[in-house]
């Protein structure tokens, strides 16, 4: 199947990212938001940029002008009608969404692919009021979506069993890293990764060790680029907060997942990280960022509690079946910068020292948070 038309709805943070992406790889994109000043503004904003890489000969001026020049505004709905794919990536609202479909159904053709760029809504749910819900899959980039490679593939329940290879083979010829995984709350990455945010957030509030200490030891001990707290900063508090919010309640509660009071606070405080100037650590123009008070011991804890809940949450995963174990590793360095896959990781350490640093810290403290996926103990 040729998809050389996409259509793109929403011209936010995501969907300008999108359309961008299909443009530079030679589609022809259909750009339509509710907010039409806002798709100008975004296509502006991006037309900046280009020039701005092409002065700095990170592409040339015929490159960046290409990219723009495919990328059409649409003034309405109707104008997406040629579309082989549609992408859409509007507020994070199920009924919208869903709204949004129905009027789509009716514009496009038979043929014509729907995707959802969802980040938590389940898409077996979006589907299933569509006249045809075998058209119907997640296409779920990250966050800046020109920047990073990883793109989950999700199918749902009702989607054709031929489509999640054709959606992977053209996210592969975008040169993006495609992956598949299965229709669950968080999909590879957002479930996986919890503990990072989670785990870390917990040694804070138990006073611990402090932020910079956490950022720190997972810095020098597991080669991770940003800590947690730094990463926490630079997405969101708030962001951060609704998508574990989202996890948990989507699991039925389950205490894997329970959100920290900690960061509640903080985002009711509208401490936000970057986006506020302030979040666990200051932004402000002569801020200091504080030393933290190097303590072996400790850091080799801290390490080994964040690092044993990943890899225990990605084994978990690996026992479920949400991926194949190969896209389980390479989510988690493709889609937020790992230094290595969780799996090959917990083998490095030895499935053992996980399992027994797991054991210790539910003896501590007899919360369930702290089972272990029953495939850890057969690990080798
Ligand atoms: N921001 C992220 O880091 C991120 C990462 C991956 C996935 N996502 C998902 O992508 C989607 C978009 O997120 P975003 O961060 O780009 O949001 P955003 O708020 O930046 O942009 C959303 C856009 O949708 C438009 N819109 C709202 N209702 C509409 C409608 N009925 N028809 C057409 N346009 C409409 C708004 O005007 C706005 O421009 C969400 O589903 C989100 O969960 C976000």
């Amino acid at each position: 199947m040729n998809i050389n038309k996409v259509g793109v709805i929403g011209s936010g943070t995501m969907g300008i990212g999108i359309a961008q992406v299909a443009s530079t790889n030679g589609c022809e994109v259909f750009l339509y938001d509710i907010d039409f000043e806002r798709t100008q503004a975004a296509l502006e904003n991006l037309n900046q940029l280009l020039r701005k890489l092409a002065g700095k000969g990170k592409l040339t001026l015929e490159e960046a002008e290409g990219i723009i020049s495919r990328i059409k505004i649409a003034k309405n709905l109707q104008d997406l009608q040629d579309s082989d794919l549609v992408i859409e990536a509007i507020v994070e609202n199920k009924e919208i969404k869903t709204k949004v479909y129905a009027d789509l159904e009716n514009i496009v053709s038979a043929q014509c692919i729907l995707a959802s760029n969802t980040s938590s809504i389940s898409i077996t749910s979006l589907s299933s009021g569509l006249k045809n819900s075998e058209r119907f899959i997640g296409i779920h980039f990250f966050n800046p979506a020109p920047l990073m490679p990883l793109v989950e593939i999700i199918p749902g329940l009702l989607t054709d069993k031929k489509l999640p290879e054709v959606v992977y083979q053209l996210i592969k010829s975008w040169k993006k890293t495609p992956v598949i995984a299965q229709d669950n709350p968080g999909f590879i990455v957002n479930r996986i990764a919890r503990p990072f945010y989670g785990e870390a957030l917990r040694i804070v509030e138990e006073k611990i060790a402090t932020p910079e200490q956490v950022d720190d030891a997972m810095k020098t001990l597991g080669n991770f680029k940003m800590g947690p707290f730094e990463l926490m900063d630079l997405i969101g508090i708030d962001v951060n907060y609704a998508v574990t919010t989202t996890v948990y309640k989507d699991y039925y509660y389950d205490p894997k997942y329970k959100p920290s009071l900690l960061q509640q606070r903080m985002s009711e405080a509208r401490l936000l990280g970057r986006k506020t100037g302030k979040g666990f650590y200051d932004y402000s123009e002569n801020a200091q960022k504080p030393i933290p008070e190097k303590d072996e011991e400790l850091y080799e804890k801290i390490f080994m509690r964040i690092i044993s809940m990943l890899i225990n949450e990605a084994v978990e995963a690996k026992r479920l079946k949400i991926a194949t174990d190969e896209d389980i590793d390479l989510a988690m360095q493709k889609g937020v910068n790992y230094p290595k896959g969780l799996l090959a990781w917990g083998k490095e350490i030895g499935y053992e020292k996980i399992s027994a640093t797991l054991r210790n810290l539910f003896e501590e403290y007899q919360e369930e948070r702290y089972r272990q996926s029953p495939l850890l103990k057969n690990l080798k």
